[in-house]
């Protein structure tokens, strides 16, 4: 497994795999918290100012630029403001949070309390996926430290400014990990995802504003005080700012979680340079699905040769999105039917059920893979199959669906090869 950055300093895997880098001796003898007093003697404004400059977006997914997604807390609201850190990574391919919260979690906590300043919220919580329970002892004895040193808590750092962060385990479901999902589980309900609007940072945890963002996006906070925004997002490219943490699976020789700055160049020289290609020599690259299973998927043809950029822009020209920069290398012994199976069966598995076209539509897509992995494949599958995902695309309560359908509607446009010999030569 290979922790590593490449084309950059290490910003966020700074501690990661450093000796004891999960205490707040080391986090503070490395430059902790020292972002944390600069900021409690700024204005809040000139904080969400900095972040906006920093082109910082959304590390969970949706890529959502994060200083716009604080400004859109109302000011005059008189309800508390909470911050919910998203710690569900859930999603098929990701991998990257659950080493910043093993290895660094005072740069989330740091990074809370900075954007609790500038959000005006005076309370934070963490929400782990139930998977990650064993990281939850890590984070509470951290905030355990910082409450004893007198930085989390009341009057943080001398400053008149209150703030504690707690931690919230979920139950192991995908769908918790959609924000308004994820409100509902930690107000004690189901994690069925709720309407939007109103989004959260105007009506989000206990009817109160609510900025939600991810682990990721969080520890990147300091860092952006630290550099300026500006030159934090001179780092990556214009419209995508910084630094972009990967985790890469599959068939290459050096899976692991990478920092690469934004707009590297390129995917191919990121998979086999970087990764050491190929995990075995004699076998060609067939797809890969660039940003956690939620993406569409892309054949080795729109990649070798193609000089794609990773960052948010460059995928969307390639025909694909960054995502979580969750990337799934497969080789030409993949057969993509069967591996687009397999994803639909966690789609459905996760669908919650609260709307038709998902709770049907990905229950129907399985059973249909069911009877091609059985033999019983038929010329037509492949449109029945497009026209249940057209149906779910856009047409249900949260973008669980949506997710479900990218990865089969791409795989049999992509990688027709693999349908195809399911498809034509059965007649039962
Ligand atoms: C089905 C589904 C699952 C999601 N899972 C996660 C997750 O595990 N972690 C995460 O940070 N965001 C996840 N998201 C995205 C969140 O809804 C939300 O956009 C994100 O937490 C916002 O943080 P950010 O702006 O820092 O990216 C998921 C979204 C959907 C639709
Ligand atoms: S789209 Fe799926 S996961 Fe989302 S609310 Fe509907 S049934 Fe639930």
């Amino acid at each position: 497994m290979e922790i590593k950055a490449i084309g950059c300093e290490p910003l966020s895997l700074k501690r990661v795999g450093m000796k004891d880098g999960h205490t707040l001796k080391v986090y503070q003898d490395t430059g902790g918290y020292v972002q944390l007093k600069k900021a409690l003697g700024m204005a809040p404004a000139d904080i969400i100012e900095e972040v906006k400059k920093s082109a910082l977006r959304g590390r969970g997914g949706a890529g959502f630029p994060s200083g716009m997604k604080w400004s859109f807390v109302p000011k005059d609201n008189p309800k508390p403001k909470y911050l919910v850190c998203n710690a569900d990574e859930s999603e098929p391919g990701s991998f990257k949070d659950r080493y910043l919260l093993e290895y660094d979690p005072h740069a989330l906590i740091e990074g809370m309390i900075i954007a609790g300043w500038a959000l005006g919220s005076n309370t934070g919580y963490v929400y782990f996926r139930g998977e990650y329970n064993y990281l939850i002892d890590i984070l509470d004895r951290a905030l355990a430290e910082a409450r004893a040193a007198g930085i989390l808590g009341k009057n943080i750092f001398g400053s008149g400014f209150d703030m504690d962060i707690h931690s919230h385990t979920g139950a192991g479901a995908y769908i918790c990990g959609e924000e308004t999902a994820l409100l509902s589980s930690l107000e004690g309900f189901r994690g069925h995802p709720r309407m939007k609007p109103p989004f959260p940072a105007v009506e989000g945890l206990y009817a109160c504003p609510t900025v939600v963002n991810n682990v990721e996006t969080l520890t990147s906070v300091p860092q952006i005080l630290e550099m300026g925004g500006i030159a934090w997002r001179d780092l990556g490219t214009e419209k995508s700012g910084g630094t972009k943490l990967w985790s890469i699976s599959g068939h290459v020789k050096k899976p692991g979680v990478y920092e690469l700055p934004m707009g590297y160049a390129d995917m191919e020289k990121f998979i086999f340079d970087d990764c050491g290609g190929m995990l075995r020599d004699d076998k060609k690259l067939k797809a890969v699905i660039p940003g956690g299973s939620s993406v569409y998927i892309m054949n080795a043809g729109q990649i070798i040769g193609k000089n794609v950029t990773l960052d948010y822009e460059g995928l969307v020209t390639a025909g694909s999105s960054l995502g979580t920069g969750g990337m799934i290398v497969m080789d030409e012994t993949v057969d993509v039917m069967e591996s687009t199976k397999n994803l639909s069966e966690f789609y459905k598995h996760e669908s919650c059920g609260w709307c038709t076209p998902c709770r049907e539509g990905t229950d129907w897509i399985v059973k249909i893979f069911n009877r091609i992995a059985a033999g019983g494949g038929r010329p037509e599958d492949a449109k029945l199959l497009l026209d249940i995902c057209d149906n779910m695309e856009g047409r249900s309560f949260c973008p669980l669906a949506d997710a479900a359908a990218w990865p089969i509607q791409s795989a049999i446009k992509r990688c027709p090869d693999d349908f195809k010999k399911w498809l034509v030569t059965n007649t039962n």
